[in-house]
């Protein structure tokens, strides 16, 4: 069967605005983080049942290390949380779980459960979740070039093809969407050498509100931009001017 190309194949998120989201209803952040895990969980269903083979959120970057402690440890906590509350149903839900980032420096407890959500649903297909976490794209470059020299490639073998092959998100095409909520446009040092070609939605609503509609609504966004990859445009001058 032939894929609709108006609906991504990878959608990639930043899942921003958890704090204002807390504050706004007089609670402390972690709330906010902990809500922003429901709305996750429903927005993979929502993305597999648009079609979207692989989404990859943003959890926990290489620079979240900055935050107050009881944030950063919050952060890990709910990670633990996350698993005994949804790994079931995202395996039953048929969800393949991918960690992505650098596991030295984080907790054994954490390292274990990630583990866990890998191996329980190491079989499924319907979607791919990559997590990222520990995770930053300059972060990501520096260890693929670290990798391809210590298995020994030559300055002539390093090509595009053969460092994206040593990146952290291998298993994955490039992601087609990029979306960031809670009102900030910046890409923040996240899966920078994959989102070279990717369309960016940038949206106000806070993370925990993400819904269905704001998904369809981005979605909806994407189906009509028209994607180059850097070649000229294809569209007759009407449809493509304005
Ligand atoms: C940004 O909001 C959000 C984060 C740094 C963390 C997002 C993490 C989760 C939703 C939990 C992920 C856990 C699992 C198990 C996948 P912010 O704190 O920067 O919000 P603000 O900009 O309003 O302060």
């Amino acid at each position: 069967m032939k894929r609709d190309l108006s609906v991504p194949r990878h959608v990639a998120i930043v899942m921003d605005g958890n704090g204002r989201w807390a504050k706004k209803r007089y609670l402390p952040r972690f709330f906010g983080h902990k809500a922003g895990v429901d709305t996750l969980v429903k927005v993979i269903n929502a993305c597999a049942d648009h079609g979207i083979e692989y989404l990859t959120v943003f959890a926990f970057s290489s620079e979240n290390w900055k935050r107050p402690e009881d944030e950063v440890s919050g952060l890990m906590g709910l990670v633990l949380v996350a698993v005994t509350k949804y790994l079931a149903k995202l395996a039953r839900d048929g969800v393949k779980i991918v960690i992505v980032g650098d596991r030295n420096s984080v907790p054994d407890r954490l390292r274990a459960a990630w583990a866990e959500a890998e191996q329980a649903t190491a079989h499924n297909t319907r979607i791919t979740q990559s997590v990222a976490f520990n995770s930053g794209g300059r972060w990501d470059v520096v260890q693929a070039c670290r990798q391809a020299v210590a298995d020994g490639l030559k300055p002539e073998q390093i090509t595009e093809a053969s460092l994206s092959g040593y990146m952290a998100m291998r298993h994955a095409p490039d992601p087609d969407l990029f979306i960031r909520t809670g009102g900030e446009v910046r890409i923040s040092n996240f899966l920078l050498w994959q989102v070279a070609y990717s369309e960016l939605v940038f949206t106000d609503c806070l993370w925990p509100d993400f819904d269905v509609a704001a998904l369809e609504a981005a979605l909806a966004v994407y189906a009509g931009r028209e994607r180059r990859f850097g070649a000229v445009s294809t569209l007759p001058f009407e449809a493509s001017s304005g």
